[in-house]
């Protein structure tokens, strides 16, 4: 079941978010032109240790490198890291798979261009998708899915901070029973 806070939480939860919010704010990004593989290949090495321990399989496919592009390295590595993690989390949660054996899931990384020349940082699951009930508060603070002790809720409510402080957006598209495609675009 989704948890989401009571009213009478919501007064306490509002507080240390804003100033999450605004730490975020605050924080001069650190903007540099990088190549965005590289980005993700640091996320993605971050999660490895993760992926291997639970049996997913977590590939960045291989395309026409995406020419640099400006952004903050370390934000967009979390951002990227906080999808990954939930992408993983996602496909564990599918107990029945498991238990039939099945392998335990795929994860498909993208990098790739916008036709403004911007790029585009594409991260799939094939887990068991988002219910059209939950998607519309995926990126709200404090919103999750997940047992108590083990999700926050606030893995995409920072990601899409830190992507909006970029001047970029995030996307998703799911397919439930089938995957989830998050998708996240960063101008030029
Ligand atoms: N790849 C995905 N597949 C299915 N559901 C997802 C996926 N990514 C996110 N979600 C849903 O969105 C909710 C919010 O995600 P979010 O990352 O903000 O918080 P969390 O993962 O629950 O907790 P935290 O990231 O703080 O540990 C999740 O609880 C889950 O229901
Ligand atoms: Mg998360």
């Amino acid at each position: 079941m989704p948890r989401t806070p009571s009213t009478s939480q919501k007064k306490w939860i509002v507080s240390p978010h804003d100033a999450a919010k605004a730490e975020t704010l605050r924080r001069a990004l650190r903007i540099t032109p990088a190549p965005p593989e590289d980005t993700v290949r640091r996320a993605l090495e971050c999660a490895a240790a993760l992926m291997e321990e639970r049996g997913v399989r977590a590939e960045l496919a291989v395309g026409a490198r995406v020419p640099a592009v400006p952004h903050d390295t370390d934000q967009l590595q979390q951002v990227v890291l906080n999808l990954l993690v939930n992408a993983e989390q996602a496909i564990e949660s599918q107990a029945a798979r498991r238990a039939a054996g099945e392998a335990l899931g795929h994860i498909g990384i993208r990098t790739g261009r916008t036709a403004e020349g911007g790029v585009v940082l594409e991260v799939c699951d094939d887990g068991p998708g988002i219910p059209a009930e939950v998607a519309s508060r995926i990126f709200d603070p404090f919103f999750t899915t997940k047992p108590p002790g083990q999700g926050t809720g606030l893995g995409l409510a920072i990601a899409q901070g830190i992507v909006t402080d970029h001047g970029g957006r995030i996307e998703v598209t799911s397919r439930p029973g089938r995957g989830s495609l998050f998708r996240v675009v960063v101008p030029r």
